[in-house]
């Protein structure tokens, strides 16, 4: 049960992520500032989504670890610190800051300094999640091997 809400909540919050990301790609290379405007004020309520999803991956799968450490558990707690950071003092502001520049129509230099920013931090996260996830596939070979026999 637990793995299974853990496995549920680390996809979507990887998901959410991976929706802002190539969404914010797609309106900047292929349509107009309405586009645009419309998914930058779109992000800042994913977050309503995202986090809750973000938190109940890391609560369970630390309840999952039950105090285990080393190797690949440890890898995958210590990367959660590092996305809780880029998220918190970059990736919300940012996106905050890009709404509200949106909707007043202000694409300037510094819009797009901090956009190009914000898919950087947002690609670093995505990695992290995808490691995370690769290392939870380790995690639970044996399972997978024990229950084919
Ligand atoms: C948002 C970040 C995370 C992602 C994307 C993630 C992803 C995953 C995935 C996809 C699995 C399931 C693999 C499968 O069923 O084949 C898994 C399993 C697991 N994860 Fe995570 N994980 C995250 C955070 C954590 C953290 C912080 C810990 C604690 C150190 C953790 C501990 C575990 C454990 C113990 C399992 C094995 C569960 C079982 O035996 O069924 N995960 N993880």
């Amino acid at each position: 049960m637990l793995s299974t809400v853990h496995k549920a909540a680390a996809a979507l919050a990887t998901a959410t992520i991976a929706t802002f990301w190539i969404s914010t790609m797609i309106s900047e290379i292929f349509l107009d500032h309405t586009a645009i405007t419309a998914v930058k004020t779109a992000i800042p309520y994913g977050f309503f989504v995202l986090i809750p999803a973000m938190a109940t991956a890391g609560v369970s799968g630390a309840k999952l670890a039950k105090g285990r450490v080393g190797g690949v558990l440890s890898a995958k707690s210590k990367r959660m610190p590092i996305v809780a950071a880029n998220g918190i003092l970059v990736l919300i502001p940012a996106a905050l800051y890009l709404a509200t520049k949106a909707q007043a129509g202000s694409f300037d230099t510094t819009f797009y300094v901090v956009q190009v920013f914000e898919l950087l931090v947002g690609a670093a996260n995505l990695t992290l999640l995808g490691l995370n996830m690769r290392d939870g596939r380790k995690l639970t070979a044996g399972k997978r091997r024990r229950a084919a026999v």
